[in-house]
């Protein structure tokens, strides 16, 4: 049998995500590698002693107690995981009654299971100009009409949105990372999240903000208050635990409109059904206890900025001064964003600092809708390295870096 020839048409189209190919090719390389091609926190964020006290609490539960873990639960989630929800939607500004809640495996089961349920084959749809590449190849997969909407400064370019909405078709939804962006670090200005919202209403469509970095904050910055907050007649929340806490339990959750959280629910019983009980448990518990909470994410902050200002020290002082050739000074997220003089292909830097120095970036292109893709950038990540592979690693990608300027 030719399994090629079964295969479904969107089956056809879907590639891989990129951390994947840098991973298999530093896995084949002999002699220490290097990573700056993850999305994750460090191991020294895990919280191990609250995993330890939570599993040791497990071993004393009644039948009563652990059963919930052993069976189906709700699909919007039980009790804990929807308390739990609330308590980090109060850190954002936002108050959601449990009709506006659905819980997901993760922001990305969130946003994939959201776009499925806001837009069809062909539709337009926008997102920035670089965006976070796994949501991207989510857009690309579902065969939307993207329209890449350039991120400058504080934010989305507003006349290049507005534009593209005077002319053409309808326009069913627009993709943000407001705060500390995946892939810039940059932050939405208070000003361009109220025009963004103002063309919602007028426009009619719907604004997906995505916002796992709000609370991984460095510098004491005030940020402006989320979209939803501002605006949650228009705009849909795709929230996670991931960064605040760890990405293993996959606790995601949307928070919006009744009538589209309802239609994602019907997608997610298909989807799992729903998410782990011992996932919402381990979730909540971490929310519960106030103290403990400041304490983990204070130990969090301190040491991604601590790795954030020396990848940056480290960056200042080995690559090459050339016309051309800046990177960001992220006050907050996990990733600084390189940019290359026009005509540098991040591919060779890609390809070449993995082989000859086993170091892994990740190209720019990946973030870019085709309509505007570029590859003369790439984005690299602080937190998951430790304190001596960015001192060690920064230097050699930086030899790589200055061979192609
Ligand atoms: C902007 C953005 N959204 C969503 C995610 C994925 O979150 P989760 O682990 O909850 O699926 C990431 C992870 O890096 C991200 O950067």
């Amino acid at each position: 049998m030719n399994v090629d020839e079964i295969l479904s048409d969107q089956a056809r189209i879907a590639y891989p995500v990129g951390i994947e190919e840098t991973g298999r090719r530093l896995s084949q390389k002999k002699g220490k590698t290097i990573n700056f091609s993850l999305g994750q926190s460090g191991p020294e964020a895990i919280p191990y002693d609250y995993f330890r006290e939570f599993f040791l609490s497990l071993s004393r539960a009644s039948e009563e107690e652990l059963r919930p873990i052993a069976l189906y639960g709700a699909t919007r989630g039980g009790s804990t995981g929807l308390e739990a929800v609330k308590k980090i939607a109060k850190k954002d500004g936002i108050d959601p009654d449990e009709k506006n809640i659905c819980l997901s495996s993760g922001a990305l089961e969130g946003f994939y299971l959201l776009t499925r349920a806001l837009a069809n084959k062909g539709d337009t749809v926008c997102c920035e100009a670089p965006t976070y590449s796994i949501n991207l190849k989510s857009l690309i997969e579902q065969e939307f009409n993207i329209i890449g909407i350039p991120v400058r400064g504080a934010g989305i370019d507003m006349d290049y949105l507005e534009n593209v909405l005077k002319s053409g078709k309808r326009t069913k939804f627009v993709y943000v990372i407001p705060d500390f962006q995946n892939p810039t670090g940059l932050i939405m200005s208070l000003e361009k999240r109220k025009q963004l919202i103002r063309l919602a209403r007028e426009h009619e469509f719907i604004i997906i903000e995505d916002a796992p970095y709000r609370l991984i904050s460095y510098d004491n910055v005030d940020l402006p208050p989320t979209i939803y907050s501002l605006a949650p007649d228009v705009t849909i929340f795709v929230g996670t635990a991931s960064k605040m806490f760890c990405a293993g339990p996959r606790f995601g959750y949307l928070i919006g409109h009744e009538t589209v959280i309802e239609r994602v629910r019907r997608f997610k019983q298909c989807a799992g059904y729903n998410i782990p009980e011992l996932c919402q448990r381990l979730v909540h518990g971490y929310l519960s206890d106030d103290t403990a909470f400041e304490k983990y994410m204070k130990r969090i902050l301190t040491v991604q900025k601590e790795k954030r200002d020396l990848m940056l020290r480290k960056l200042e002082e080995s690559f090459p001064r050339s016309n051309g050739l800046s990177w960001s000074k992220p006050k907050g997220g996990i990733f600084i964003w390189v940019e290359l003089p026009e005509g540098t292909d991040a591919d060779l830097i890609w390809l070449e600092a993995i082989e000859k120095e086993g170091i892994g970036i990740t190209p720019g292109k990946g973030f870019f809708p085709y309509d505007c893709r570029r590859n003369n950038c790439f984005r690299l990540n602080f937190t998951f390295p430790t304190n001596a592979e960015i001192i060690e690693g920064i230097p050699r990608l930086a030899n790589i870096v200055n061979r192609y300027l």
